[in-house]
């Protein structure tokens, strides 16, 4: 398989999608393995579009009543390790099979960084939820970007090179449009299984974002839920001022494979929007704008 240097570690080429290389071997048991439940919840994102926050979001919403706010998990553990990623938890930490994956009790909320190709195709015909998030992809390289060179451990990957290969489409979980277009589709032909989002709709407006991802979700919030604030709480407490600031999501963080190390406080950074300009050169984003433009063109898609 086709194999590429520069990010912090090797990407290979697996059914055209780059993918760090020991995630292949998960992904293939992914494929292979993974049961898609009718009532499974699954969170799917590009990388750096916001992950954290929608496993924050969406696990709030779900378990809302299960917990109080001053007492939450959320305070306790990172977003990360209250949903489950499908490809890289099992093997990582779970011997090297789905079996941990398949001994959650249903409802499942789960997450995944996959591209809706290399997910079973089951997960199109099960009845199963799916909410996708992407970002604005000059905003979602400069987050890239930084993280990559947060987690790697030798030289750092200029600002140049890693611009270049994420254009080329060589970046984790990358081409990125065929990542966004794939849900995208899925998400015009199924719209009440596949909830399609952008970043900046969370972080323009919030509170809509969490009664949209309740409602789709089959958690709509009650007017008395609405009246004592729950849903503000939602809000809240899934903030990048709140999340960022916990003391569990300043300390630690969680290995991937032996390969790298992902402390939770490169997880939070800056969390904003139109961060791309304070980083990357006119030139650049104009690249990337027209870039973007030429492989979303007809789609219906725009940022
Ligand atoms: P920046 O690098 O632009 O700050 P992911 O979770 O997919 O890895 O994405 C990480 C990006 O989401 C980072 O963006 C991070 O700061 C931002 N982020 C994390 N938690 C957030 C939150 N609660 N609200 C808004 N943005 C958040």
């Amino acid at each position: 398989l086709p194999t590429s240097e520069g990010w912090s570690t090797r990407l290979t080429l697996f059914k055209n999608c780059w993918l760090r290389a020991y995630m292949v071997k998960n992904c293939l048991l992914v494929q292979d393995n993974f049961k898609p439940r009718s009532d499974d919840i699954i969170l799917a994102t590009h990388p750096k579009c916001g992950t954290t926050w929608l496993k924050a979001l969406a696990f709030a919403i779900t378990n809302r009543s299960r917990y109080a706010f001053a007492d939450h998990p959320l305070l306790k553990k990172n977003p990360h390790k209250v949903v489950t990623i499908i490809e890289a938890k099992f093997i990582s930490e779970h011997g090297g099979d789905l079996d941990y994956i398949e001994s959650l009790p249903s409802p499942r909320l789960l997450a995944t960084h996959l591209p809706l190709s290399l997910l079973p195709p089951t997960v199109s015909t099960v009845g199963c939820k799916i909410v996708y998030l992407c970002r604005e992809p000059k905003d979602a390289f400069t987050s890239m970007w930084h993280f990559e060179n947060r987690i790697r451990k030798g030289d750092p990957i200029s600002l140049e090179k890693a611009f270049t290969m994420f254009c080329e489409g060589c970046s984790s979980f990358g081409p990125f449009w065929d990542h966004y277009l794939q849900y995208w589709k899925e998400s015009l032909a199924r719209p009440q299984e596949v909830l399609f989002l952008k970043y900046e709709e969370i972080k323009c407006d919030p509170l809509m974002a969490v009664m949209k991802i309740a409602s789709f979700l089959g958690f709509p919030f009650t007017k008395e839920e609405e009246s004592a604030g729950v849903d503000k709480e939602v809000v809240r407490l899934c903030s990048f001022k709140v999340l960022s600031n916990l003391d569990t999501n300043k300390t630690g963080g969680v290995e991937r494979a032996g390969m790298i190390f992902i402390e939770h406080s490169s997880l939070f950074r800056k969390g904003e929007v139109g961060d791309w300009a304070n980083n990357m050169s006119n030139e650049m984003g104009e690249k990337l704008d027209i870039l973007v433009e030429e492989k979303f063109k007809g789609s219906g898609l725009k940022f």
